[in-house]
């Protein structure tokens, strides 16, 4: 049978592409560190008539890639679609923050995925479509002042994602780059951002709607999706704006 792999399920726009997916019969491998909310969002998805795995796991352990289609293989079930979620952030500048938190943001939003994305084509059947579903940020679109790893983390993720999808366009997989822009969840929390979004409330989504984009995207091949008109004309101008510009300007939103 065929499973959609979430990481980052527990929660936020993870949680939110688990419910949609279930709400579409797609059967669930749910991940991330809370067995207990894992746990609680799992029954409360097979009440759809879904079925639903779960495994608590730490993706900053080192084999945490391996271990998660190893789960798969013992448990015998494919995964036929990624989407590949966990992620943090940290506000703050550069040289304030601790040098360690940075390099957790690197390998959490980096080298994370790309191992799970790695060992997901490794590990799925080739002969059927498979899917991925990176979710990105419109911080992908430019630096930005006082979230310089994090949009740099992103910025990464989008062009990987742009270049797996070409690879992979023969061999029937589909890559899709999920970008949001400020969204309701714990990020903000995690990366100590009140005051933020606070301020950029107008703009704010939820995880629900940006979740129902996102998986609207996959089905229909699309390579980005960014939900909201604010966020699509945000990416927009800063791809047609010169940095010197662009930069500072990204700066002063996240001001406080
Ligand atoms: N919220 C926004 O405004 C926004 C905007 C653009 C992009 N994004 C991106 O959206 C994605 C999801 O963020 P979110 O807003 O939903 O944040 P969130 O509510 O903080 O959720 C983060 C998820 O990642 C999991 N996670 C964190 N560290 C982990 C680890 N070491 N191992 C395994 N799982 C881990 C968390 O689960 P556990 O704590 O249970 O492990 C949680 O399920 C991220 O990639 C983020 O960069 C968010």
């Amino acid at each position: 049978m065929n499973y959609t792999l979430i990481t980052g399920a527990s929660k936020g726009i993870g949680k939110a592409i688990a419910i949609e997916a279930a709400s579409r019969g797609m059967n669930l491998f749910l991940v991330a560190r809370s067995k207990d909310l894992l746990e609680k969002l799992s029954a409360e998805l097979t009440t759809k008539n879904v079925s639903v795995k779960t495994l608590a796991i730490d993706l900053f352990e080192k084999d945490a890639a391996d271990r998660i289609f190893q789960f798969a293989k013992e448990n015998s079930f494919n995964v036929n679609m990624l989407a590949n979620n966990a992620g943090m952030g940290y506000y703050g500048n550069f040289e304030d923050c601790p040098l360690s938190k940075h390099l957790e943001i690197m390998h959490l939003n980096m080298d994370a995925c790309i191992s799970i994305a790695y060992t997901f084509l490794k590990n799925s059947d080739s002969k059927q479509r498979r899917y991925i579903l990176n979710t990105v940020s419109t911080g992908a679109y430019q630096p930005v002042p006082t979230m310089a790893i994090y949009s740099a983390t992103k910025s990464f993720m989008l062009s990987f994602s742009r270049a797996l999808r070409e690879e992979l366009k023969k061999k029937n997989v589909y890559v899709t780059a999920l970008c949001p822009g400020g969204t309701y969840s714990d990020f903000f929390d995690a990366a100590q951002m009140a005051k933020v979004i606070e301020k950029n409330a107008q703009f704010m989504m939820t995880a629900d709607k940006v979740a129902k984009v996102g998986l609207q995207a996959v089905m229909k091949n699309k390579s980005v999706a960014i939900p909201g008109l604010a966020n699509k004309v945000g990416a927009l101008a800063s791809k047609l704006t010169p940095h010197d510009i662009v930069v500072p300007m990204a700066g002063n939103i996240f001001k406080v």
